[in-house]
């Protein structure tokens, strides 16, 4: 029989309560088999969960008796995915409580059909007063309450326009492709189509008022637009290529930055990723530009297995990290993050910035760009780096929004423009005899 839309957004809630992987992935296998109408639904459904996930666990658990088992947690999600269509999507009652209480047969739990009966018409009832309590600073601003902790205290006078600016929708932004055109002749060709668009603070970024399907958007096959957050451009502007460098791009699917560098100057650009499956997006990307760059996937700290000792003119390290300046783009953040993985985190940067820092010429520029918020990933490891090796300087980057710290400029996320991200640009200089720098 074939599994309703509901029983595929149970799942993914339950998967991800389980943490078994990200909701990118788990739409993907999930949406398979659907028509764009029940994938556009699914999405719809489990990103706004996510948004409100610490509000809908309390009122969740206002309204169950007692805890449910370990065993039978899929519960949970089927009431949360009721809860949620009923109290912020505005579904239709009936059709919401009768799909739902289906569900618990799908996933094997025939005898629970009356107690999610139960619960989604008690929420029905008291939908106002339920949506209102928000006890706990984790129900008011849907974040886990050491998330909300580390965010406070690194901006203390930003910290609650960080924490609502994480839970809107983020605008979608285009990276007009230099080669082909520029960019106010885009926006009038996106004006004329009755797409509204205005440009962005980064020299090739057009924002959209609405966001549309990719395919729908004037040349996007051939390669004259691609999307790409604002934040995220001003990472190759800042390192400004030049045609025939030799630049490594080392941590780089899904290679919108390769890309950038490439539509931005005639150089050589090697695009490094651990990760075979995510390089071969990079491969698409450069195919639908017309562009081209050498692909390895190898891991970045261990450069005697992809390193040919010949160094580059420059490096771009958009280093793995939190991800807690796209929360409002990838809302599971929230809660596949944690202070443990934090630190496992902050390791791994640190590995990866160490022995790329060999690759690099004398005089040659590195560029530590992160989509993280907290200072332990950015301006720590930056002043921590900088201790370590006494070759490296650190130069002010200018024209660029952001607030200027002493290792970097951060970004924090605003709701008509970019993504939070922090950039940190190092040069390279000689050693002196005793092996500090001149
Ligand atoms: C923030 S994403 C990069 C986004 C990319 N620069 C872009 O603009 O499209 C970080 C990437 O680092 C890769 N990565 C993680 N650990 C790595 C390692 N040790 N060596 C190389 N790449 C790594 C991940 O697979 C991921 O694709």
């Amino acid at each position: 029989m074939k599994k309703s839309i509901r029983a595929h957004a149970a799942e993914v809630i339950d998967a991800l309560q389980n943490q078994q992987s990200n909701l990118d992935a788990l739409l993907r296998k999930h949406s398979v088999h659907l028509n764009p109408n029940d994938k556009k639904l699914l999405q719809s459904i489990c990103y706004g969960i996510c948004r409100e996930w610490f509000h809908l666990e309390a009122i969740e658990s206002q309204l169950l008796d007692k805890p449910l088992k370990a065993r039978d947690q899929i519960l949970s999600a089927i009431v949360r995915c009721g809860i949620f269509e009923l109290g912020w999507m505005g579904s239709k009652e009936h059709a919401v409580v009768s799909e739902y209480v289906d569900v618990t047969v799908t996933e094997g739990r025939p005898w629970a059909r009356g107690l999610v009966n139960a619960v989604l018409r008690q929420f029905i009832r008291k939908k106002s007063e339920l949506k209102m309590e928000r006890h706990s600073a984790q129900t008011l601003w849907n974040h886990p309450q050491w998330l909300i902790d580390a965010i406070q205290q690194s901006w203390p006078d930003h910290w609650e326009r960080v924490l609502v600016e994480n839970n809107v929708h983020p605008p979608m932004t285009l990276r007009v492709n230099r080669q082909k055109l520029d960019r106010d002749a885009y926006i009038e060709t996106l004006t004329t189509q009755g797409i509204e668009a205005a440009p962005g603070s980064a020299p090739d970024s057009v924002r959209l008022a609405k966001p549309v399907p990719v395919q729908s958007l004037e040349g996007f096959a051939e390669g004259f637009v691609s999307v790409q957050d604002e934040s995220s451009q001003w990472a190759s502007i800042i390192l400004h290529p030049q045609d025939h460098e030799r630049i490594l791009d080392a941590c780089a699917a899904p290679g919108g930055k390769t890309c950038h560098l490439l539509e931005m100057s005639d150089s050589q650009v090697i695009a490094l990723d651990v990760s075979e499956q995510r390089l071969s997006r990079i491969k698409e990307n450069l195919v639908r530009l017309g562009l081209r760059a050498e692909l390895i996937a190898a891991d970045a700290s261990h450069t005697e297995s992809w390193w040919d000792q010949h160094e580059f003119d420059a490096v771009l390290l958009d280093l793995p990290c939190s991800a807690t300046g796209v929360i409002r783009r990838h809302p599971d953040v929230r809660l596949m993050r944690s202070e443990t993985s934090l630190r496992s985190l902050i390791g791994m940067q640190t590995m990866i910035l160490d022995a790329t820092w060999d690759t690099l010429k004398i005089g040659g520029r590195l560029l530590v760009t992160t989509c993280s918020i907290l200072p332990q990933e950015n301006q720590h490891q930056i002043r921590k780096f900088l201790e370590r090796h006494g070759d490296a300087h650190l130069t002010t980057i200018n024209g660029v929004p952001g607030l200027d710290t002493l290792y970097g400029t951060q970004h924090l996320p605003t709701h008509a423009g970019g993504d939070g991200f922090f950039y940190a640009l190092l040069v390279k200089s000689e050693p002196t005899n005793n092996g500090v720098s001149a």
